[in-house]
């Protein structure tokens, strides 16, 4: 319930009140070390007046001066890229945006919700923006609503969530775009004047090619601790669109929404439209900070179960790919078992009875377990895995058909695809059409026959693998303009219905790799994976993208056979995300063995740290032969180094690296870990004592010239409470 319910003018006003109309307003979203100021003008209109560092005499906010429109609308006085374009139902194409009134109210004591309310003074036509600020973590989330009261449909065809106006010398944009198998490469640009758009037009696995995670660096590139930078990504699991524009004054406008390609659609008379929420941060000291902001809000409120506890597991696909059996299943859930894993997951090629998966070719939307490849069914497979003490997950695609499948034959309403064109294929696949209540039904229905059936099905993997072309749904008929919204919004209503039900079953996220990972879709899944490729040595800068934005709790990481490295530098790699392996364990000699039971005993011991500790980038792999990454849990009583030797050269000097996030009267002890049987630990510090403030002014010698090496090291404070 509403605890306190406020209303902030400076100008004019400081009233608590519910709901109060004002000819003139001051609006303060606060956080605990920043602030976005909107105030209106004489001429009603909503501008942005600041956002930054939050100021510590709030009556200095009213020196600050009206800047640029906050939610810029087309048609009018403006010439930039708008925040919202429509045309009203007479036909005229422009939109007035004035204030009428603010909500401020504080449903908990680490939130507060404000809307701002716009209406066009002519039309009755109304934009209300809407922020959620999160004080300790310096998040603010922004989305808006747009509401249609004309007599007439209003077409819409650009419908930001939100818009940032920044003032600085210079901007610096790193962004994290890829492919399959090589997710959220890194790079950094200065924005000339003009317009940068980031976007995907992908429609599923939108992530494939462009992140919607993006650091925007003020006034000179910002490094891990040094630099103004705003953090920022949209809760969107479909196409998105950011729009980074330099205008004459130099000032940059960003829009951040849903991407309006191809999905131009007309609003009816009395019905509304939310966009999904921008979520960004301000940071002073650097990218590190912005990403631990990220990282702390999504622990805490952007992923399913964040505070919660990760199972390490055995996945079979690198293992065996479609050819296994039950016989093969056994050994493997046996190996999981006696290593000291939680769990199995069962992956692709279960299903098809007419047409057996046997490859990627058939079979997907018949959701029937191959009775002549597992003849006892998925149940009895959970119920062995159960005997030997461990869980049981499994892996589906249920959003794709293959043509060569029953449910192809049956339904062939049911499919996205074009009239009077050749089915455009993809790993042999067509994507589902969610806009479509009976596919819905039919997907949710899928998954809770699946767990009703297997009773102790404790984990799904939901794979979608392919992007969304043949855009056209027979359903929809002859407007297709909501085809790509109405996707993603009926793929949320699947997996809502389905939380209803399954509240807290944990459920991986999974494209092709990385395919599709944003806070929209993180609302429902406890983890992802973040990319099909596995090879250690390039999963070391994968994985350092994506923590820019995601916490380690949620990066499935598995070792795997890929590479040709150490089983040590595999497991080490592996050990800073989500542990899990995709091999034949039993293939792995004695030591090997006895080396990965260790190295699960020691990441069930380390995990709290990694999964909810805050992380900082030591040493980054784009610059040089190292990679080092820290996790430091909340009381600073642990941590957790990881050390990644890279292609570096058999001689020469090595620096200290300095430690971070330590509290520097505390003594910590310095341990190596997940040392290699009968080997022992290289560090003249190992096993030894320093402070918190040694660690971090003069550091350690930890880097190593020992190429593709890995060293794990733990700190655990003396005498701890
Ligand atoms: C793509 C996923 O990324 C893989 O992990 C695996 O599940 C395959 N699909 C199965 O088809």
């Amino acid at each position: 319930m509403f605890k306190i319910i406020f209303l902030f003018t400076f100008n004019m006003f400081l009233f608590f009140s519910n709901l109060f109309a004002l000819p003139s307003a001051s609006v303060l979203i606060n956080t605990l070390h920043t602030t976005l100021l909107l105030k209106t003008g004489s001429d009603q209109k909503l501008y942005q007046a600041y956002f930054g560092s939050r100021l510590t005499n709030t009556l200095e906010y009213d020196h600050l001066p009206l800047f640029l429109e906050a939610y810029t609308t087309s048609g009018m006085n403006n010439l930039f890229e708008p925040a919202i374009r429509v045309i009203h139902g007479d036909g005229n194409p422009s939109l007035d945006l004035r204030y009428t009134a603010t909500i401020q109210e504080q449903p908990e004591p680490n939130f507060t919700l404000t809307t701002i309310q716009l209406k066009d003074p002519v039309y009755p036509f109304f934009v209300t923006l809407h922020f959620k600020s999160y004080y300790k973590e310096d998040i603010i989330e922004a989305w808006t609503e747009i509401r249609n009261e004309e007599k007439k449909p209003v077409r819409l065809s650009a419908y930001a969530s939100f818009m940032l106006h920044v003032d600085a010398a210079s901007y610096w944009l790193t962004q994290f775009h890829g492919d399959w198998f090589s997710e959220m490469r890194m790079e950094e640009s200065r924005l000339t004047s003009g317009i940068k758009i980031l976007d995907s037009k992908l429609g599923t696995k939108t992530n494939n090619y462009q992140s919607q995670a993006f650091l925007l660096a003020l006034n000179k590139a910002a490094t891990e601790n040094e630099g103004e930078v705003i953090a920022g990504t949209l809760a969107w699991t479909g196409n998105f669109r950011y729009a980074f524009e330099t205008d004459n004054n130099n000032t940059l406008n960003l829009s951040a929404g849903i991407n309006p390609f191809a999905s131009e659609f007309a609003l009816p008379p009395g019905s509304s439209f939310t966009t999904p929420a921008f979520i960004f941060t301000y940071s002073l000291h650097g990218k590190g900070e912005a990403s631990r902001n990220i990282q702390r809000w999504a622990i805490n409120y952007g992923i399913l179960n964040g505070k919660g506890k990760r199972e390490t597991l055995l996945n079979n696909w690198e293992a065996t790919f479609f050819d296994f059996d039950e016989n093969k299943l056994s050994h493997l859930i046996k190996d999981a078992a006696g290593s000291g894993l939680d769990m199995f997951l069962l992956d692709d090629g279960w299903f098809g009875n007419k047409y057996p998966r046997k490859n990627d070719g058939s079979s997907l939307g018949d959701w029937q377990v191959t009775k002549t490849k597992l003849p006892h069914g998925i149940g009895n497979l959970v119920k062995e895995a159960a005997d030997k003490g461990i869980k049981f997950g499994i892996w589906i695609e249920p959003e794709m058909v293959n043509p060569k499948s029953e449910l192809y034959e049956k339904h062939p309403d049911w499919m996205l695809r074009l009239p009077n064109r050749e089915e455009d294929l993809s790993r042999n696949q067509l994507v589902l059409d969610l806009n479509h209540p009976a596919v819905r039904d039919f997907i949710y229905n899928t998954l809770d026959s699946l767990l009703i059936q297997s009773p102790g099905l404790a984990y799904i993997k939901w794979d979608c693998n392919r992007y969304l072309t043949n855009a056209y749904s027979s359903y929809l008929g002859q407007d297709q303009s909501r085809l790509f919204i109405g996707y993603t919004l009926g793929w949320y209503s699947v997996l809502k219905r389905f939380r209803a039900k399954y509240p807290t079953l944990p459920m991986m996220l999974c494209s092709s790799g990385g395919g599709r990972v944003d806070y929209g879709a993180l609302h429902y899944f406890s983890e992802f994976w973040p990319s099909d490729n596995t090879d250690a040595f390039d999963r070391i800068f994968i994985q350092w993208g994506y923590s820019y934005f995601f916490p380690s709790l949620a990066i499935c990481s598995h070792v795997t056979s890929s590479g040709k490295y150490s089983l040590k530098f595999k497991t080490d790699v592996a050990m800073s995300g989500k542990l899990g392996y995709d091999i034949v364990m039993d293939a792995l000699n004695d030591q090997e063995k006895e080396y990965t039971r260790d190295a699960i005993r020691n990441y069930k011991r380390l995990s709290g740290v990694i999964w909810h500790g805050d992380l900082y980038r030591l040493v980054s792999p784009y610059e040089g032969g190292h990679a080092v990454i820290m996790h430091v849990d909340s009381s600073k009583n642990n941590a957790v180094i990881f050390s990644y030797n890279l292609h570096t050269p058999h001689f020469g000097h090595t620096n200290n690296t300095r430690l971070e996030g330590l509290d520097t009267v505390k003594m910590y002890r310095v341990k190596e870990t997940d040392l290699y049987p009968g080997t022992k630990s290289g560090y003249d510090f190992h096993e030894k004592l320093f402070s918190g403030d040694y660690l971090m002014k003069i550091g350690l010698n930890i880097l190593r010239n020992e190429a593709l090496s890995s060293n794990i090291i733990e700190l655990i404070a003396e005498n701890q409470p």
